[in-house]
């Protein structure tokens, strides 16, 4: 018999940590070749099956073919004891549930997490792909296809399911993909995730800056970009820090966000934390000026004049450029005329990698679904075009990581 040979995908898996996850299903008996062909790949390889599962095929076989003990009880004292199972879902660079039945896709469309399996998924960060297997009747239910949906809307990849003749005697959509397809589906998972494992820093939103307790200068950034960027980043596989200004926005999921008002506290914040980042990314409208005496009590409307003196804040996206052994550090110019020359200047002075300039002012840039952008390197220029602030995030993501493939730091 000829040995089937991997994909040319398979190449991402060389060293990832894949849980793989068995729910019950005559398919399960597939997913001993799963497991066999992803250690092939090079990838680390744990099994976590759910009661139904062992039903099927036996947690002995996945031990031998993972090499590591199979996990299939959420409290288990000894298991507990080594790896636990937050652990487990920390370990993990990406969760595949093959097969993934009926009822296990209704379970996590509804966030339930009454088993190890179940468990595992909600609590990791990592990527979520489901090969879904289960009669054609049962996969075209209204209830699946809308349980399917809603996992897909949340991020997470369906492999699947194929067309064909199934174990119970008819024929349909509802077979489980053969493991080759699924090691292919998985390596593209990774291939596409271009900052897998990079640790990002991201600046966002306005700053405010206190002229008594109740008053402040502020300006019209609602955080939009900064959080679309954040969310961007985090999906093409990165570690995302977000420290923000106050907004209305909530933390696009598995970002941590740091919560700050003046540019003060944001400079703090990002230099907490920067030593461990490899990019950042400032996209956040900092004040340039700051009270110099912010009153200590609301100030009254005695006189016809008041002037505010003003002194500078610090520039935090230079001073992180000027770090020896710095971050890939990005940058944003808003400007409302001459774009490129202010933004390539910009880039220059403040001695950032690139610089993603937007023309804003007349309703244009600040606090608006839409955005267009233009990116400029000491080489390079990128138009991103005009488009949503999302998409716009993520091409920048793409751009971002051909330069630092480009300098080759690829991690
Ligand atoms: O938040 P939205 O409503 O979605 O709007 C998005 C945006 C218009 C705010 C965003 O796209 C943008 O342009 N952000 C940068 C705004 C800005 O302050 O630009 P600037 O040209 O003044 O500053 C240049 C760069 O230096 C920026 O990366 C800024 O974050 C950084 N900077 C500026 C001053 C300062 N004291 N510290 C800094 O880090």
């Amino acid at each position: 018999m000829n040995t089937p040979t991997l994909p040319p995908t398979a190449a991402a898996l060389s060293g990832r940590h894949v849980l793989v996850g068995i729910t019950g299903g005559i398919a399960a008996y597939k997913s001993a070749d799963l497991v066999r062909r992803l250690r092939e790949a090079g990838a680390q390889v744990r099994v976590a099956m759910t009661e139904a599962a062992i039903a099927f095929v036996s947690p002995l076989t996945f031990q031998a073919l993972s090499g590591a003990p199979v996990r299939h009880t959420l409290i288990d004292a000894d298991a507990e004891a080594g790896m636990g199972h937050i652990e487990l879902a920390r370990w993990a660079d990406a969760i595949l549930v093959a097969p993934a039945s009926a009822d296990f896709m209704a379970r996590l469309a509804g966030g339930l997490a009454d088993d190890l399996l179940s468990t595992l998924c909600l609590a990791s960060e990592a990527p979520l792909c489901l090969a879904p297997a289960m009669n054609r009747v049962m996969w075209k239910h209204p209830a699946t296809q809308d349980n399917a949906q809603r996992l897909a809307a949340r991020g997470v990849h369906l492999f699947g399911p194929a067309s064909g003749a199934q174990a119970c005697g008819e024929t349909g959509a509802g077979r489980m993909l053969e493991p080759m397809q699924l090691v292919d589906a998985l390596g593209q998972v990774f291939a596409s995730e271009r900052l897998a494992g990079r640790q990002v820093l991201i600046t966002a939103g306005p700053t405010r800056e206190a002229l008594d307790p109740v008053r402040y200068i502020s300006n019209r950034s609602s955080g939009r970009m900064g959080y679309a960027v954040a969310e961007a980043a985090r999906a093409a596989g990165a570690r995302v820090v977000l420290v923000s200004g106050p907004t209305a926005l909530p933390a696009p999921a598995g970002v941590e966000r740091i919560r700050v008002e003046s540019a003060q506290q944001m400079h703090r914040a990002v230099f907490d934390r920067v030593a461990s980042c490899e990019i950042f990314i400032a996209t956040a409208a900092v004040a340039d000026y700051r009270p110099a005496h912010p009153a200590e009590q609301k100030i009254k409307k005695h006189a016809d004049r008041l002037s505010i003196e003003l002194i500078r804040n610090p520039d935090i996206l230079a001073e992180v450029a000027a770090l020896p052994k710095g971050p890939f550090t990005v940058g944003f110019a808003a400007e409302t005329e001459e774009l490129e020359r202010h933004a390539r200047e910009k880039r220059k002075r403040k001695g950032v990698d690139l610089i993603a300039a937007n023309q804003v002012g007349n309703g244009l840039g600040f606090d608006r679904e839409d955005n267009a952008l233009v990116v400029y390197g000491e080489h390079d220029v990128w138009d991103l075009g005009t488009a949503d602030k999302r998409e716009l995030a993520r091409r920048l993501i793409e751009r971002i990581a051909d330069a630092l493939e480009k300098r080759g730091t690829a991690p």
